[in-house]
């Protein structure tokens, strides 16, 4: 065989500036959303660490904000919020309460940071006694179209505390349209749904089950939530959240799943937000600490396939440590 048969792709591996260049996907600040848990609590100073998520807090609204703003002063732009509520109930009141903890949480980062972009989860299960995400039948069945209600009073709360973006959780069947409906008759025409539209039952939950207490004191999730092994579906469910006005899909757990998110970023031309979840976090995390991985090459490289695969915006509990990087 003669020099130059064959394709000499090391020519644009040479430098560093050569591979800058021709470089085709890029993490921006812009695209990261760092996941928190608030904690109502009335000590202010409230900040416990979550053992499976190193690096991760359980805070009191004050430490949230203080945090908040730091990771602010190195690019950060959004936030979602999980809340942990001090009391529980069968019919998570918690979730919609006027002054409950998200609410309360929103309404502070707004008024200390106007510009932040502050996503809320919707979701029953951290309010809920028993844990699931929906209002539970006398049998035990979590009950579709009577949560539907309560979903749609919790996002409008959280659109009321000032929050920018409604992003539904819980997996009921035409809760998106509830939502939305609910959101533009009490005024909110102008805020977006980002839906977990392709969200599987996943033991990668575990981790933010322990963060939140919201385990399923019976049974699990796989009534409502997908089954890791269809894809198909992934489309009927995408195309379900759209036409009831999802603004931005989302994929969820993310690594696993990289070729789901493939798969809705080349059938839909809705923004896609993936989320790389706790147990993700925590597997990575675990290589890193016992110094099996490296720590800055592993998370970016995480990241980057996440991206590559067709993420617009990624929800990542390293979204703070990354902004050091870019
Ligand atoms: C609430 C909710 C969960 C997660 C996000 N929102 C838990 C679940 O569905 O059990 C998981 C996020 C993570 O693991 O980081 N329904």
């Amino acid at each position: 065989m003669c020099i130059g048969e064959f394709h000499r792709g090391r020519r644009l591996r040479r430098t560093e500036f050569i591979r800058d260049m021709v470089r085709e996907t890029e993490l921006r600040p812009a695209d990261l959303i760092q996941g928190y848990f608030v904690m109502e609590t009335s000590d202010t100073e409230y900040e416990k660490p979550i053992p499976s998520l190193p690096g991760q807090y359980q805070l009191s609204v004050d430490k949230l904000v203080a945090r908040v703003g730091v990771a602010m002063g190195k690019g950060l732009r959004s936030v979602i919020l999980f809340g942990l509520p001090a009391t529980k109930d069968p019919v998570g009141s918690g979730a919609y309460a006027t002054n409950g903890i998200v609410q309360q949480a929103v309404a502070r980062l707004k008024k200390a940071y106007p510009n932040l972009v502050v996503v809320t989860d919707v979701c029953l299960c951290e309010y809920t006694s028993h844990g699931h995400c929906g209002l539970l039948s006398a049998d035990g069945e979590v009950q579709n179209d009577p949560t539907l209600e309560l979903l749609a009073k919790t996002a409008v709360s959280h659109a009321r505390a000032g929050a920018d973006i409604i992003a539904p959780s819980d997996m009921m069947d035409g809760r998106v349209g509830a939502i939305r409906a609910a959101l533009d008759e009490a005024g909110f025409t102008h805020i977006p749904i980002m839906a977990y539209a392709v969200k599987y039952a996943s033991a990668f939950y575990g981790p933010f089950r322990e963060a939140a207490g919201s385990t399923p004191a019976f049974g699990d999730r796989r009534g409502y939530q997908m089954d890791p092994a269809n894809s198909r579906e992934a489309l009927r469910e995408a195309a379900a959240d759209l036409s009831e006005g999802a603004d931005i899909l989302m994929v969820k757990p993310a690594m696993p799943y990289l070729d789901v998110l493939r798969l809705v970023r080349d059938n839909f031309d809705t923004p896609v937000a993936a989320y790389q979840v706790s147990g993700e976090y925590a597997m990575l995390m675990a290589a890193i600490e016992n110094g099996w991985l490296d720590r800055k090459r592993t998370i970016l490289e995480s990241l980057t396939g996440i991206k590559r695969a067709g993420a617009d915006m990624i929800i990542t509990y390293f979204a703070e440590e990354v902004l050091d990087w870019l």
